[in-house]
């Protein structure tokens, strides 16, 4: 399968502090690919790093690639007219996203103006047109409310329209559903998997709910305190986990929705470092149940195995 994202040794710092580190990925056309991890792994900098928004101070190096552009080496002004139509942006915070004085449909329209240069009537039936697809209901008349006049969920599939709006190749979605409820949550998940479906959009979908990784996903990167721990196909990596941490996850999820009540649930010992304060050679080592002494001297070597890589020494299953 193509790849429209292609990553290849990305590394990102704020002066001294390293915050990703030898990141290569793709994400192909036609998948949903989750980038899953705890707080504070790098999830957000690596969607922003993708799409080159990270603010100055952060140091870049690496190769990045979206449709085919080399994201790094195009010139700022280029970038600019050109990162709306490569990657549709669903950020956490839907409210935030929005504009709160002007009605949904007008920002949508937007879009279609300064992108595509229609008039105001044409990029505004456009616009319904966006929303419909997005299945808001009655798209005319929800055209003209402002955000706070739309629920949780609407307001989701407005910035949704919005990201659609010019057929991206690539949609990142960062967490867009925590903050919804688990009805409306399966909603937007349903909905994204008929849109990504329908267009062969590739979408980098950003959580810490292994839940929706299950739901959604074709294909799981697990991000651990700045590195990859593990990619590869959903359903594998969930069933046959090679990963120390990935094992500890799908435990803890499974745990979850599984275990016998009363009983005490799976956790991972320990807490994630922090970014100033990562730990030496395999930064999962200090909460790992399998480490031995190497573990601490160096970062591991990346194993490939068919469609799976990780990077652990130890690893779990058959990876040996
Ligand atoms: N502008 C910045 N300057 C310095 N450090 C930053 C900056 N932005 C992020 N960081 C640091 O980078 C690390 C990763 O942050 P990031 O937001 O990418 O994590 P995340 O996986 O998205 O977490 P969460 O699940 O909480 O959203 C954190 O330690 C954070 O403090
Ligand atoms: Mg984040």
């Amino acid at each position: 399968m193509t790849a429209v994202v292609r990553i290849r040794d990305l590394e990102v710092a704020y002066g001294s502090v390293r915050i990703l580190e030898g990141i290569s990925l793709e994400i192909r056309k036609g998948e949903i690919l989750a980038l899953v991890g705890e707080t504070g792994s790098g999830k957000t900098t690596l969607a922003m790093a993708l799409a080159r928004m990270l603010p100055p101070g952060a140091a870049v190096r690496g190769y990045v690639e979206v449709d085919g552009w080399a994201i790094y080496d195009l010139p700022v002004p280029v970038l600019r007219s050109l990162r709306g139509r490569l990657i549709g942006l669903v950020p956490q915070d839907a409210m935030a996203a929005l504009n709160p004085v002007l009605p949904v449909g007008a920002q949508v329209a937007e879009v279609f103006q300064v992108h595509l240069g229609l008039s105001a009537s044409e990029a505004w039936a456009r616009a319904v047109e966006a929303l419909a697809r997005v299945r808001i209901p009655r798209p005319e008349q929800a055209a003209r409310l402002y955000p706070h006049q739309l629920s949780g969920g609407m307001r989701q599939r407005a910035v949704l329209a919005m990201a659609l709006a010019l057929n991206p190749p690539v949609l990142i979605a960062d967490e867009p559903t925590t903050a919804l409820d688990r009805l409306t949550q399966g909603e937007i998940l349903a909905l994204v998997r008929r849109l990504q479906a329908e267009s062969e959009i590739a979408v980098l979908w950003i959580t810490h709910d292994i839940g929706v990784v299950a739901a959604l996903a074709h294909r799981v990167a697990v991000l651990y305190a700045g590195r990859l721990a593990e990619v590869g196909p959903c359903a594998e990596i969930l069933s046959a986990p090679f990963h120390p941490y990935t094992e500890a996850l799908v435990r803890t999820y499974y745990d979850l929705i599984n275990g016998p009540r009363g009983e005490p649930l799976y956790a991972i010992q320990g807490y994630p470092p922090s970014a100033r304060d990562r730990p030496s050679g395999c930064p999962f080592h200090p909460r790992c149940p399998y480490r031995q002494e190497i573990c601490q001297d160096r970062f591991p070597e990346i194993l490939q195995r068919g469609e799976r890589i990780v990077a652990c020494y130890f690893p779990r299953g058959n990876a040996r």
